[in-house]
């Protein structure tokens, strides 16, 4: 069975064809940064335009990479929320109008269930159950994921993402967007100890966590201190310091708390190489295992979306009706 995936649920136009016998056939995908890096953060009209002129060059393109015809196709998958709505509606027409037109099954797929199950994607998969770090621009949550749509939520951030701490704050220090990566990079050059932040909620006694106390600490001390090139990377690199810490810390405890020795990390902020670096020192000290998808599978992409659709193929539906969630609640589904 050939899944075609479309993921357009906010910057990045992803497409992929996912196998569910061979495995990932081909992947492609536009990234609009350079777009909506001049208004710094996502503009979503902008982002809606783009996605319906991408899309069907990159189905096109990722078609020929995989030498399929549309007519091979089994079933098309595409991000169904939660988004940016009108960016969200140029995949599920798209996916609806090919449905309709090859008399094939679409499928809605939730975003966050496509980043959980990324690592799954890799040639050794880590088994069920497991617990999930969902760290992405939106979303910062820890999961029990017992089985595709088996989702049980242990804690979140009661405030801003993750990777919205890491945006807001390199905001602050003067960096473009997409900030995460920008943030990454300068804390490279930066040395520790010079400033220290908050750790929030870190003795919370907790899954949850809160990091905007964080961005008015990044506010605070920009205003108090004159930064200089190597002052910015310092505070850079404590910025990088007390989010890692906080992640790694809990997700630990997340595996203490439900007995589980496998952990996934999955979204945007799973790329981050501090986060890695301290996951993978960490977790087999207590005796897990963790497991990270291939760094281009952190960040949005379509075979994600392809792979989740192809999980939930026996739910495909031939309606062709078609509408879109830009809330929706991971814990909401069920398994297939
Ligand atoms: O999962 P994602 O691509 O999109 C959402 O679904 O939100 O995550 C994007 C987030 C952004 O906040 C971005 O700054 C962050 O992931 N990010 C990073 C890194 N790469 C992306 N944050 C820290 N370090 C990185 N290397
Ligand atoms: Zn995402």
């Amino acid at each position: 069975m050939q899944v075609l995936g479309i993921e357009t649920s906010c910057d990045e136009t992803g497409i992929a064809l996912y196998d569910t016998e061979r495995g990932l056939l081909a992947h492609a995908l536009y990234s609009q940064v350079r777009m909506h890096e001049e208004y710094g953060g996502v503009v979503p009209e902008l982002a809606s335009r783009d996605h319906i002129r991408r899309v069907l060059p990159l189905i096109r393109q990722v078609l020929a990479q995989a030498g399929v015809q549309l007519n091979d196709l089994s079933a098309i998958a595409y991000t169904e929320g939660p988004g940016l709505a009108g960016a969200l509606l140029v995949g599920a027409s798209i996916a609806a109008s090919l449905g309709f037109a090859l008399q094939r099954p679409t499928l809605g797929v939730h975003h966050l269930e496509g980043h959980l199950l990324a690592p799954l994607l890799e040639p050794k998969p880590p088994a069920f159950p497991f617990v999930a770090l969902l760290v992405s621009g939106g979303h910062t949550q820890l999961m029990r994921v017992d089985g595709v749509g088996q989702y049980q939520l242990l804690g979140e951030t009661v405030d801003d993402a993750a990777g919205e701490a890491f945006d807001k704050s390199a905001k602050l220090l003067g960096l473009g967007y997409p900030g995460g990566p920008a943030l990454a990079q300068l804390a490279q050059a930066g040395q520790l100890g010079r400033f220290k932040l908050p750790r929030p909620m870190l003795h919370s006694g907790d899954l949850n966590f809160s990091f905007s106390g964080l961005k008015t600490a990044v506010l605070t001390t920009t205003r108090e201190h004159q930064l200089d090139p190597a002052g910015r990377a310092d505070l850079a690199a404590e910025v990088q310091e007390a989010i890692t810490e906080v992640l790694a810390k809990k997700s630990i405890a997340a595996l203490k708390q439900t007995g589980l020795t496998r952990l996934i990390v999955a979204g945007g902020v799973g790329a981050n190489t501090r986060l890695r670096a301290r996951l993978s020192e960490a977790v087999p000290k207590f005796g897990a295992q963790v497991f990270y998808p291939k760094l281009e599978f952190c960040t949005d992409n379509g075979a994600m979306i392809a792979f989740a659709g192809a999980m939930r193929l026996k739910h495909a539906q031939k309606n062709y009706s078609f509408g879109v969630k830009p809330r929706w609640e991971l814990a909401e589904l069920q398994a297939p």
